[in-house]
């Protein structure tokens, strides 16, 4: 008999449910993303992002259900973000999943935000062990290695600024709409690196840290301001891809050399950076190692990745029951 899953995922401003069997196929996967809200502050504002879960998660819960063909008898088991992530955002979905759980006398997966981004590769292949997975969004830059399912063991990770968070600062001082990594990507393509900036940590770890590069930027950009001279937007943009890329990319492989691994999995909302795409791809052909990354839609947050990785952590009985409750930031175990 199959397995189905109803998995919600409302971290921080998307409220997202879907319907996952087995693991691997997405019967349903309702995305409402709230950035336009949160565009106009630059940034998502916690307490908005709430309120629109508030309002949204039964609505989201229909339509992934309609979306479907399903109703409640057909489903195994809940399961729910529980972090890391904003907590009025967190608690949502959570109370949400218990209170189903509960009405409908379900199991309760709780999913650690991470393990879900890991898993949306799943949801293009099914994983192949061991494999080194490179987690890179708004919250995370971490090395991961798997040598089985659902066993994380992280092997390096930031100091400091998150690569999404990065992003995020640099496209806010050149003036780029919210959230600044698209933004960049597309302008890094169009120039050429010509700014000279600071390489991000390279030394023997596998950590990272962007927070120096980050802080150049907004010199650059603010001296330049005051003297009155013009930024090539594209060109910075694209000195700092490549800074970026060049780093990750370089751990990345020594990361997998140092540990025997053969198979890369990228995850997070900076996957769907074509720049890192393409340089990992490169990298990937070039010592024929095996690599996937989801499509761009499952890149960026999105319940059907966490539907996939509840799969395999109902299978080794991670159960939650009414007790359990949301947390702002824990590492992946
Ligand atoms: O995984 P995600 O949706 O949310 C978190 O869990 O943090 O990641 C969001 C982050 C944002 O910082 C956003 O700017 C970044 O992913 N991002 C990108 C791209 N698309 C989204 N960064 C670089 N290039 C992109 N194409
Ligand atoms: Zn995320």
């Amino acid at each position: 008999m199959s397995t189905i899953i109803l998995a919600i995922e409302t971290s921080c401003d998307e409220t997202s449910v879907s319907l996952i069997k087995d693991g691997t196929d997405i019967l349903s996967n309702v995305v409402l993303s709230q950035m336009d809200i949160h565009a106009s502050y630059g940034g998502v504002v916690p307490e908005i992002a709430s309120r629109n879960h508030v309002e949204n998660i039964t609505i989201v819960i229909d339509k992934a259900l309609n979306d479907a063909c399903l109703s409640k008898d057909d489903i195994t088991a809940i399961a729910v973000t529980y972090g890391p992530g904003l907590v009025g955002s967190l608690l949502i979905g959570l109370q949400t999943a218990k209170t189903l759980a509960w009405a409908w006398d379900k199991r309760l997966v709780p999913i650690h935000h991470i393990a879900g981004h890991i898993y949306a590769n799943n949801l293009v292949e099914p994983l192949k062990f061991p494999l080194m997975a490179l987690v890179v969004s708004g919250g995370h830059t971490e090395l991961i290695l798997m040598k089985d399912h659902y066993q994380f063991e992280k092997i390096g990770g930031t100091l400091d600024d998150a690569v999404g968070e990065a992003y995020d600062k640099v496209a806010r001082v050149l003036g780029l709409p919210y959230p600044g990594g698209p933004a960049i990507d597309k302008l890094a393509a169009e120039g050429e690196p010509s700014y000279d900036l600071p390489t991000p940590l390279d030394d023997d770890s596998y950590n990272f840290s962007f927070s120096g590069l980050k802080s150049a930027v907004i010199n650059l950009v603010n001296t330049e301001k005051m003297k009155n001279n013009k930024i090539n937007k594209a060109n910075l943009a694209t000195t700092f891809q490549t800074k970026v890329v060049n780093i990750l990319t370089k751990k990345t492989l020594r990361a997998m050399k140092s540990y025997g691994v053969s198979n890369l999995i990228l995850a997070g909302g900076v996957a769907a950076n074509k720049g890192l795409r393409n340089s990992l791809e490169q990298m990937c052909i070039e010592n024929n190692y095996h690599f996937t990354v989801p499509p761009f839609n499952l890149c960026t947050d999105n319940a059907a990745m966490i539907g996939a990785a509840a799969y395999y952590a109902y299978k080794n009985n991670v159960w939650g029951d009414l007790t359990l409750n949301c947390v702002s930031s824990e590492e992946l175990k």
